[in-house]
């Protein structure tokens, strides 16, 4: 049923031309995941080169580091995840999407988590955190990574955690302490044990959450 529905999305996402992006895409990058398992919506910036050639989220350099920090978090990116973009076609020479941008291919996503139903929801890097969630100069993804807030999506409230990109983490390669490669494999744990041992599984009730 899940997939029947995600597809009446990404048939519209394919023919959809409604703001630049699509004319210059090689692909539609709709998802990776198992609709039916996943348990944890993760949204990324946009597509970049390798995952407009392939029409798949994080599959370049990031993804591969993405892989590797969710594989040693015990978090299976095929069976936990649902993984989608806030946008989904490929901004030229990797730029972050528009508000414009975003803001048009909004509808999609929403239908996409709307469809999934996820426990929670983790937003990986700046402009998913921007995207569902007020920042300003001391609500950076620094400040907020790693917490857990509740956000709305189409009338819908949702646990959801920022955590850092992937990107970022390639510029980075400090182990010690209270790095970002430290607090993101931190930030993992957290999700694997709250969202995904089923038999702990127990929903945060809303006081625990800070409001976004
Ligand atoms: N970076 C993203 O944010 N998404 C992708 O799909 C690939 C790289």
């Amino acid at each position: 049923m899940k997939r029947e529905c995600l597809d009446i999305v990404r048939d519209k996402c394919e023919k959809c031309r409604a703001c630049a992006l699509g004319k210059t895409r090689q692909n539609m990058v709709f998802s990776d995941g198992n609709p039916q398992s996943a348990k944890v919506v993760l949204i990324g910036e946009a597509p970049g080169e390798m995952e407009d050639e392939c029409g798949r989220p994080f599959v370049g350099r990031a993804g591969q580091l993405l892989n590797s920090f969710l594989e040693e978090a015990g978090i299976s990116r095929d069976y936990d995840l649902y993984i989608v973009n806030t946008v989904k076609c490929r901004p030229p020479e990797n730029r972050v999407p528009t508000d414009e941008e975003k803001s048009v291919c909004r509808k999609f996503l929403e239908a996409q988590i709307d469809i999934i139903n996820p426990r929670a929801i983790i937003l990986c890097g700046a402009t998913a955190l921007k995207s569902f969630v007020e920042t300003d100069k001391k609500r950076t993804i620094s400040k907020l990574r790693g917490q857990w807030m509740s956000i709305t999506i189409d009338g819908k409230e949702y646990p959801a955690m920022a955590i850092f990109h992937p990107s970022y983490l390639l510029r980075t390669h400090s182990m010690e302490e209270g790095s970002p490669r430290r607090l993101m494999q931190q930030d993992l744990k957290e999700i694997k044990s709250r969202f995904l041992y089923d038999s702990d599984y127990s929903a945060f009730s809303s006081k625990e959450l800070v409001t976004a």
